[in-house]
């Protein structure tokens, strides 16, 4: 199906989801991602409130909340109300809140954090289920972030070639192309998903491989496995698939790593970016 026609369809179905009785909802584009007006994350969240925001995620994959004021205890406390929360082994908490983890570019950094495509913690036998992200300090301009959706990458593959992945599982792994090896005391174990997964909420089915963390598909080696995972990176963020975001202080954006892949840009160089990040947990891929 083309981009086009099949973003008409996403945008129609989510249109008649969009009864939400208690925010606004504004979705960004036809791909993904909508900004939710009306909720203050200082305040306490009721359950009801909760199942909401829930099914706003599942129906645009990225939600996005402006102006907010969000200590690291805070966002842990809002992560929690979507989950338990992951603990990250390679990276150290923030503020002794060890579930935040804060993602930092100073002035004098050659390397930006990320710079490839990625589904947060894929590399792990339970990747994540989304990934809250909160903007402390900012760039005067850039370091924008992008999303894609994984459901349009599948959807949008021809029936053979479907065909052909829904067979295949992959290696996911942290140090595939790590800043620093070093950081790293032993060799972490890689794991192995499968290439199409079913998002265990909406049951639709997404392209589960992503440029950071897939190193090959199962039983093939690095050098086969190349030319088809290269053409599934790049027809995964085709810009028809994808949302950008542009941050300001106190934005808190909200994703589902089920069904998306996003990319910080590293585009600000010289200048400093802090955000803080809690990743809820997830399940195993199927
Ligand atoms: C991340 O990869 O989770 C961080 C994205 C960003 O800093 O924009």
């Amino acid at each position: 199906m083309p981009a086009s026609d099949f973003s008409q369809a996403v945008r129609s179905e989510s249109q008649r989801q969009h009864n939400y009785h208690r925010f606004t909802l504004r979705p960004l584009n036809g791909a993904l991602g909508a900004e939710i007006l009306g909720v203050d994350f200082s305040q306490p969240i009721d359950d009801g409130m909760i199942s909401e925001i829930r099914r706003a995620l599942l129906n645009h994959m990225v939600v996005i909340f402006r102006t907010q004021n969000v200590s690291p205890s805070r966002l842990a406390k809002i992560g929690r109300y979507f989950g338990d929360l992951h603990i990250n082994p390679f990276v150290s908490g923030t503020d002794d809140v060890k579930e935040v983890i804060s993602i930092r570019s100073e002035e004098n950094h050659e390397k930006r954090f990320t710079g490839l495509w990625h589904s947060d913690i894929s590399w792990g036998a339970e990747p994540s289920m989304g990934s809250l992200l909160y903007a402390v300090t900012l760039p005067d301009c850039g370091g924008d972030t992008l999303f894609a959706n994984m459901n349009m990458a599948y959807d949008t593959l021809s029936p053979g070639y479907k065909a052909l992945l829904g067979g295949l599982k992959a290696e996911h792994r942290v140090d595939r192309f790590h800043h620093s090896k070093a950081q790293f005391a032993d060799t972490p174990t890689p794991v192995i998903h499968p290439v199409i997964r079913t998002h265990p909420e909406t049951h639709k089915k997404s392209l589960f491989v992503n440029e950071y963390f897939t190193s090959r598909f199962e039983n093939m080696s690095e050098e086969e496995s190349r030319p088809m995972l290269d053409y599934l990176f790049e027809h995964a963020v085709r810009p028809d698939f994808t949302c950008r975001i542009q941050w300001s202080p106190g934005t808190l954006v909200f994703w589902d790593n089920r069904c998306t892949q996003h990319y910080a840009t590293n585009d600000y160089s010289g200048q400093r970016r802090l955000m803080h990040r809690v990743t809820v947990a997830g399940d195993r891929p199927y």
